[in-house]
């Protein structure tokens, strides 16, 4: 028998729900073993820090692995065979295992809702090279074309305008402002605004949209992890589903909270790891992993992440949930949509060979489906949730 293993996402790294996960997993491994099948549950690892629960079992396939993991009611992202480890792996008193971060060489995938089988390269080290990560992301988000998607999320960045509160005459950084929502906004609304992306063609579309609304916005070129700006600069300091992206969250988030003025106000909208997106890009993730060292951007979706990123130099920390509705003709239009031009699917999909395509394509329109509210002749009408939270400098 070979060593597969499953893996399973932990909203909020929630360490209880992973137990749960480990306990059903256990039981439906020791079932199907008690009816004659050649499949045993051997344990679970859980890294909190990436969302998921490993859980490692001896079978004689893949399709007897992901039988248990259905019997158990569980939810896989994918199964692995491989020469996998988990670095840091070890026993706790409640019986999962805790690890750090995934290390292996290759894979053979098998995502859940297409039986289809590609190899892809996966895994990450124990200690990421975040500025190789950082050129890779931003190779990502330079790929596609963005422009094609961004009228979708209109909505989010004057949510979060109004949400934060933008008066004439402040100093507002939008940050990871890609073709300038949030920085067009703010400028709408009187603002001295400035807006930073690291990638130069959006910043374009940005500036021929100041243009023509004849609005002043300062557009420029920048690292949102290496903010080109003195301490303390800006009374705002915004970002709508951008900072979530960048590669090291840590360095993102002290730069937002060093650039804001000691009462300004910080607001960052993210997409929810429960949301559509969330689902989307762990949908990509379970076809093409995710490069080395790179964290899920959806931690920015929950409050305790980000008031911890930002760290004792914020008070009030505050978030709501929200939803931004979505129209596509069909499930397949909003998959070929995001697969021709949203950065993060446009790349995996290029990583991937046709057969891999496909079932990358059938899992996003799966996906689609799954959030359909129903309303018939209408198209698919799904709604993509976000939170925003708020803060406030000491
Ligand atoms: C989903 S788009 C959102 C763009 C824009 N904020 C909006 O609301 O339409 C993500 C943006 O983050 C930018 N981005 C990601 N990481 C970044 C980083 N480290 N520095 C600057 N920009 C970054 C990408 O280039 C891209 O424009």
């Amino acid at each position: 028998m070979a060593e597969y293993l499953v893996e399973l996402y932990v909203a909020q790294g929630d360490h209880t729900a992973a137990r749960r996960q480990a306990a059903s997993a256990e039981r439906a491994g020791t079932d199907l073993a008690r009816e004659g099948r050649a499949v045993r549950y051997l344990r679970s690892i859980f890294v909190p820090e990436d969302e998921t629960c490993f859980l490692l079992y001896e079978a004689d396939s893949a399709d007897l692995v992901t039988e248990a993991v259905a019997r158990a009611g569980l939810r896989l992202e994918h199964v692995s065979a491989a020469t996998t480890s988990v670095a840091g792996a070890q026993e706790s008193p409640d019986g999962i295992t805790k690890g750090t971060r995934m290390t292996s060489t290759t894979s053979t995938t098998t995502s859940t809702s297409s039986s289809t089988t590609s190899t892809t390269p996966t895994g990450t080290t124990g200690a990421p090279d975040l500025a190789e990560l950082r050129d890779k992301q931003q190779k990502v988000w330079s790929s596609g074309d963005y422009n094609k998607i961004a009228a979708l999320t209109v909505p989010v960045s004057e949510h979060l305008v109004d949400h934060v509160g933008v008066s004439p005459g402040d100093r507002v950084l939008d940050v990871a402002t890609g073709t300038g929502h949030v920085a067009l906004a703010a400028a709408r609304r009187s603002a001295e605004a400035v807006g930073i992306d690291y990638v130069p063609a959006l910043l374009d579309i940005a500036r021929r949209r100041a243009a023509a609304e004849d609005l002043a916005v300062e557009l420029t070129e920048a690292d949102a992890e290496h903010l080109p700006y003195d301490d303390a600069s800006f009374d705002v300091v915004l970002s709508a589903i951008g900072v979530m992206f960048a590669a090291d969250h840590e360095a993102a988030g002290r730069e937002l909270v060093r650039v804001t003025r000691p009462g300004g106000r910080i607001g960052l909208a993210s997409w929810t790891p429960e949301g559509f997106v969330g689902g989307m890009l762990r949908t990509v993730g379970a076809h093409v992993s995710p490069p080395p060292g790179a964290q899920p951007a959806t931690r920015w979706g929950t409050e305790e992440v980000v008031a911890g990123l930002l760290g004792d130099g914020v008070t009030d920390v505050r978030s709501v949930t929200a939803t931004v509705r979505q129209r596509f003709a069909d499930a397949a239009a909003f998959a070929d949509l995001f697969l021709t031009y949203y950065g993060p699917t446009f790349s995996a999909a290029g990583r991937l060979d046709e057969e891999g395509r496909a079932a990358l394509r059938a899992d996003l329109v799966a996906l689609a489906e799954s959030h359909d509210r129903g309303e018939g002749s209408r198209g698919l009408v799904c709604d993509w949730e976000y939170r925003i939270v708020t803060a406030t400098r000491r």
